[in-house]
């Protein structure tokens, strides 16, 4: 099978619901990184989309929906914290798990009795939904732990041959996934930071909790135990305060003859001496927007990447180090 990228049309369009109609998986834009969807009711389909991936059959996933989708056929409660945030904050990048009333397919929440919910706010994302009118299972549309794909040519990169089409809706503007957050509490847990950040849904509900796994324990959110978003290449990660150990690790590795590149925002790469520099940008939405494009662009010109993390650490870059960790540290 040779994987074909369409621009996102009427004829585009058709030939996806039918593909996703015979049970089949197809990529498509959202505002956050691709996503590699099937029909949420149909259990085969779903199961095949693990398979395409590698993805372990233990971590869930998020059922898309279009704006105007009436969510309470697929959940039972929605508590008015959680009212509150969908009005404030979708469609866009926060994902929300409810109690699953068991509609959608078994293989879609891996046996758990919650459903993780998503309205992207992506135009593509959104013509794509309504088209099907269906909840849409979708992981991110990569190959199992590799870096999220946030152009058509990332998916294309890693899933050429495992799927008939990818619908192209440009470079993801987001940069990284969505904010999962619990709602099936009295208030709502983050499971995983994202761009709507923790201040945000404080804001709204009140309060906010986050949830961090501790050693031993079973994962809530079973995304949090795996290795994700890895380059191919090798990797190192430093503070922001180790940045001179860094540059120092970088300057042995090229006087070794190791092809290394440095990974910082532009204060930090202001702020150091090393040519091959991948810069990330200034500000918070930047960084997270360019983070995974420079992620792939390292593994394509580089034999090692020293990541060094940005000073500041608060709001959507919570997010943004969650995900560095996972994709350089050790
Ligand atoms: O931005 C995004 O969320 C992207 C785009 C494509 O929408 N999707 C995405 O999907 O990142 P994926 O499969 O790569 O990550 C889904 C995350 C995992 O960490 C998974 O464990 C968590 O959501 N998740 C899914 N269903 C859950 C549930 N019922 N309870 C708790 N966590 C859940
Ligand atoms: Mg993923």
């Amino acid at each position: 099978m040779r994987t074909e990228i369409l621009p996102i049309d009427e004829n585009s369009l058709r030939r996806a619901k039918r593909i996703i109609d015979d049970g089949g998986a197809v990529a498509f834009p959202t505002e956050t990184v691709y996503g590699l969807g099937a029909n949420a009711f149909d259990n085969k389909a779903v199961e095949n989309v693990f398979a395409i991936k590698g993805r372990p059959n233990d971590n869930p996933l998020i059922v898309h929906v279009h704006k105007d989708y009436d969510i309470s056929e697929l959940v039972t409660e929605v508590p008015e914290y959680a009212k509150a945030l969908a009005k404030a904050y979708l469609p866009g990048p926060l994902t929300m798990v409810f109690k699953s009333c068991g509609k959608v397919c078994p293989a879609v929440s891996c046996g758990l009795d919650t459903l993780a919910i998503r309205v992207p706010s992506h135009e593509g994302a959104q013509k794509f939904l309504k088209f099907l009118n269906l909840p849409i299972a979708a992981p991110s549309a990569n190959v199992s732990k590799h870096v999220s794909p946030v152009t058509a040519e990332h998916v294309y990169s890693d899933l050429d041959g495992r799927i008939e089409i990818i619908l192209d809706g440009g470079k993801c503007s987001g940069g990284i996934e969505s904010t999962v957050l619990d709602c099936t509490g009295d208030e709502p847990q983050i499971l995983r930071s994202g761009l709507i950040t923790r201040e945000m849904i404080e804001k709204v509900a009140g309060s906010c909790g986050e949830y961090v796994l501790k050693e031993g324990e079973k994962a809530r959110s079973p995304g949090m135990k795996y290795k994700h978003y890895s380059p191919s290449c090798q990797t190192m990660l430093f503070s922001f305060q180790e940045r001179s150990k860094a540059v120092e690790e970088y300057d042995n590795s090229r006087n070794n003859g190791v092809n290394a590149y440095i990974l910082c925002d532009d204060k930090t790469a202001k702020s150091i001496n090393a040519d091959k520099v991948l810069n990330l940008g200034k500000t918070g939405e930047q960084i997270a927007s360019n983070l995974y494009e420079k992620l792939r662009e390292g593994e394509r010109c580089a034999e090692l990447i020293i990541a060094i993390a940005p000073e500041e650490q608060a709001g959507v870059m919570k997010g943004v180090m969650n995900r560095l960790i996972k994709a350089c540290g050790n």
